[in-house]
């Protein structure tokens, strides 16, 4: 499944065009997506996580508890990947940071990539793939099914993330992936109940995925786009007065 997402992640399909190839004879041709420096970023800043965790892993720094360790920071970096995907679009809108359409699936994929590690160490190191323990456990602990939940949601949308799925979806394909909202209010849900006392934190990150989500809404993106236009139109106005 991790090799999946990873293919989905470099797939030429979702925004990077293939440019630079070479062939290694006639009949091997590989080819290489080309990156932006901040593609090469956001590529770079999202796997970092991954190597402290294997680093950490292997030189036992993992605390007394190294799978309760794994599973909390897995999570920590799903949620907070989920949230930089969904910041990407009011990047551009608000502040007209047009490269963040760019890496907003890659980021989603990425946090989808981090919440299967954490389920994959929730089923296999904590559960040891006891099939009944997992399932009574699902059901009984509130915040784990609300995370499943959350989970299956970010699976559909890695799922589609293709464009061929866009293609063959059609309009469907944008309302099914504005669920990633919900994903991320039931991650935040997840979060406040499994926390035993101070659930501020969780609020935080609560109060970034509300704020994200509002900017999303037609009456107050329109305004606050028209005004940016309107800045634009004053510096070009000014700069052109400038060089009179
Ligand atoms: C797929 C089903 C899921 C299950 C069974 C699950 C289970 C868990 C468990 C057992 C913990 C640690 C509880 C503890 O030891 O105190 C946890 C924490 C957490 N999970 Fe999940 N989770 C799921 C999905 C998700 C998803 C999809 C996300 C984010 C995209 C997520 C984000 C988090 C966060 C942010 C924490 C708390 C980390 C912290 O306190 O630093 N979980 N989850």
């Amino acid at each position: 499944m991790l090799a999946w997402i990873w293919s989905r992640i470099t797939d030429p399909l979702f925004g990077i065009p293939m440019q630079s190839s070479f062939s290694f004879s006639n009949f091997i041709k590989v080819s290489f997506p080309k990156f932006s420096k901040f593609q090469v970023l956001v590529h770079f800043g999202a796997l970092i996580p991954l190597m402290l965790l294997v680093m950490d892993w292997f030189n036992n720094n993992l605390t007394v508890n190294p799978i309760q360790a794994l599973q909390l920071r897995t999570g920590k970096y799903a949620l907070v990947l989920l949230i930089l995907s969904l910041a990407c679009t009011p990047l551009n809108t608000v502040f007209g940071f047009r490269q963040a359409l760019k890496v907003r699936r890659p980021l989603g994929l990425y946090a989808f990539f981090y919440a299967s590690l954490h389920f994959l160490i929730f089923i296999g190191l904590d559960y040891q793939f006891n099939w009944d323990l997992i399932l009574e456990a699902t059901f009984e602990k509130r915040y784990a099914l609300v995370g499943f939940a959350a989970g299956l949601i970010l699976l559909s949308l890695a799922i589609t993330s293709t464009k061929g799925w866009k293609k063959r979806l059609g309009k469907t394909w944008s309302r099914l992936h504005k669920f990633v909202y919900l994903a991320g209010l039931l991650v935040i849900v997840h979060y406040v109940w499994l926390v035993k006392s101070d659930i501020r934190i969780p609020l935080l990150y609560g109060a970034l995925v509300v704020i994200l989500l509002i900017l999303r809404i037609p009456v107050v993106r329109r305004p606050v786009s028209q005004l940016k236009q309107h800045h634009r139109f004053v510096k070009l106005r000014k700069s052109l007065q400038l060089g009179r």
